[in-house]
């Protein structure tokens, strides 16, 4: 069930790094996301893998997690075990509100084909596109749009109704289950 898929798909900031997902399933994921629509069919979109230890290292030092809360996410020992890096080739003509609009469509569709699969991840906008180009040695043709976090889930990710005062600011419990209000329907049906 796709409702199944979309409700377990939560971003999740906390991964077994004893059951690493390889360069193989990334590049499988990759694959799935040549299908996803574009604008104008123009396909800026590119991808890089990082699975190395030493790239690996220079994405976590890279990546800033749960801006919400103050806790040091992801906790020592369970870090993302794969990145993707979704670029925008600027030699490819396409505005550029079109080329964000894909890669959301292209990064939604990777994690959910990463969550059947057993994985999960995180989308990351926070980082620093420069240090991450300089670090991964990439050309000034292609820009950084979003990094995907994958690796296999070691945390609990509940959502739930956001309330009537509208808060839907995420939390953690005593427990350490990670609670995503989200807006009730009626809310944001116009
Ligand atoms: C475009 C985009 C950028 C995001 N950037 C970050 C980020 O830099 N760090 C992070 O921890 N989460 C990031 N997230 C994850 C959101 O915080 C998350 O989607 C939100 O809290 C709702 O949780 P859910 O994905 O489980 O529904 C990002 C999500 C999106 C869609």
């Amino acid at each position: 069930m796709l409702k199944e898929l979309v409700l377990k798909n939560r971003s999740y900031r906390a991964f077994d790094e004893s059951r690493p997902i390889t360069e193989r399933d990334m590049r499988e994921l990759i694959e799935l996301a040549r299908f996803v629509p574009s604008g104008m069919n123009n396909q800026p979109l590119r991808y890089r893998i990082v699975s190395t230890p030493d790239e690996l290292a220079k994405m976590h030092a890279n990546t800033r997690y749960a801006a919400a809360l103050s806790i040091q996410l992801p906790p020592e020992g369970q870090k993302p075990t794969g990145f993707i890096v979704m670029l925008r080739d600027s030699d490819v003509t396409s505005p550029e509100g079109l080329a964000q609009k894909d890669c959301g469509i292209a990064a939604q569709t990777i994690l959910l084909a990463a969550t059947e699969m057993g994985f999960g991840g995180c989308m990351i906008g926070s980082f620093d596109p420069v240090r991450l180009c300089a670090d991964l040695s990439i050309g000034q043709r292609y820009k950084p749009l979003l990094v995907l976090a994958l690796g296999t889930p070691a945390e609990k990710v509940v959502v739930e109704d956001a309330n009537d005062q509208g808060n839907v600011i995420y939390y953690r419990d005593a427990e350490n289950v990670h609670h995503v209000p989200k807006r009730k329907l009626e809310d944001i049906l116009l």
